[in-house]
């Protein structure tokens, strides 16, 4: 499945919006740079992504790749199956061949320091794409979605599914936590567990397995190690063959639709099916099996984040930066990575359920009506 021009596969409202999308970025960013620019075509954009076995990179990649193509950047696209690694000689041999812009979606946004200083020797620039890079001066600009929101949604919606502000309860919670190597897990358990805590102080939601932070700073205990849909499977289903003999799960908070997938795979291998006792399931990035799963009542929610969005807002900094222009930006406080706060651009994230897939992903032609099997 890819979100790109040229591989309008998808039906033709898809195609259409990509192009449209396509248009609309270039004509906005052709209030900077009018298409393609001999600027652009003498600058190599260097795009580096943590993977391709979790679904949303893919899109990203892709579509920034043919929106800086399509303006005459050259364009080295890579992805490092998260490894480390793998990450920082592929940034390494970005900066040898000589990339003016680096587009870095970190693995691990702690070890990018030495090759980002190399990178900085060379005078190129370099924009934290998601994730942000820390301990290091050298990052320019972050482009993101508002991370803790993404968090505070989830929450939120577990809270008002449950009638907790109402007093409801008591409700068996599962908790989960991104991978602990990434920056933005911190953010989305903050956002969550600043919602939930109180009422597991107050004993409205109660975690069987243990597994409950006391406060947000220990959300790394319950982290799963590159966001593993494998992972999360195996460590639900210790938690209820070991803690769920003589009891149900209610709602499970889930970070992401990774984790979700292999959280609905153990409950489902445990005898749960969608109806009134299947737990309320959170996820994140309206990946397609997971709003399958939402259509089919095995997920209650996603937290949409649409890429294109995102990689549009990176292709205008690219812009801005060739142009010799400051990027816009529209948070210049929140990212503190221990070196500096880091200028950056914060997009909306929303809630997904089976009520909206028609509307938000469908009509705006991240999916094609097809491949749900609408
Ligand atoms: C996060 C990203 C999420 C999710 C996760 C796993 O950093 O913001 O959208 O995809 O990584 O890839």
């Amino acid at each position: 499945m890819r979100r790109t021009l040229g591989r309008a596969a998808a039906g033709f409202a898809a195609a259409t919006l990509a192009l449209t999308g396509l248009a609309a970025c270039s004509a906005e960013r052709e209030g900077t740079t009018g298409g393609e620019s001999a600027a652009a075509e003498e600058t190599i954009v260097g795009i580096a992504m943590p993977t391709r076995s979790l679904e949303r990179w893919n899109n990203d990649g892709d579509h920034l790749k043919a929106l800086l193509e399509e303006a005459g950047y050259k364009v080295s696209l890579q992805y490092a199956d998260n490894k480390v690694e793998q990450q920082i000689t592929q940034i390494q041999n970005m900066v040898n061949e000589g990339a003016d812009i680096l587009v870095v979606a970190s693995i691990d946004g702690t070890a990018l320091a030495p090759v980002l200083a190399d990178a900085k020797a060379k005078d190129a620039t370099v924009i934290a794409y998601d994730r942000l890079i820390n301990g290091t001066p050298d990052v320019d600009y972050y482009a993101t979605f508002d991370n803790e929101l993404v968090g505070t949604l989830q929450g939120q919606f577990i809270e008002e599914q449950l009638g907790l502000k109402d007093g409801e309860g008591p409700f068996n919670l599962e908790p989960f936590a991104g991978s602990p190597d990434d920056n933005n897990a911190k953010f989305f358990f903050k956002g969550a567990w600043d919602v939930l805590l109180p009422y597991v102080e107050s004993g409205q939601l109660v975690v069987p397995s243990g597994k409950s932070p006391a406060s947000v700073d220990e959300w790394t205990s319950i982290g799963i190690q590159g966001w593993e849909s494998a992972k999360a499977q195996s460590e639900m289903e210790n938690r209820l063959n070991s803690f769920y003999q003589d009891k149900k799960v209610n709602v499970v908070l889930s970070p992401n639709d990774s984790l979700a997938l292999g959280i609905a795979q153990a409950l489902e291998s445990a005898g749960y099916a969608p109806g009134a006792e299947y737990p309320v399931i959170t996820g994140q990035d309206a990946d397609l099996a997971n709003t399958k799963n939402i259509l089919a009542d095995k997920q209650s929610m996603s937290v949409w984040k649409d890429t294109r969005t995102l990689g549009n807002q990176v292709a205008k900094m690219v812009d801005s930066i060739v142009a010799g222009e400051e990027p816009e930006v529209n948070d210049t406080e929140t990212y503190d990575n221990g070196e500096k706060v880091v200028p950056s651009f914060l997009l909306e994230p929303q809630v997904v359920t089976k009520d909206d897939v028609e509307s938000a992903l469908v009509e705006s032609g991240f999916f094609d009506a097809s491949e749900l099997g609408l």
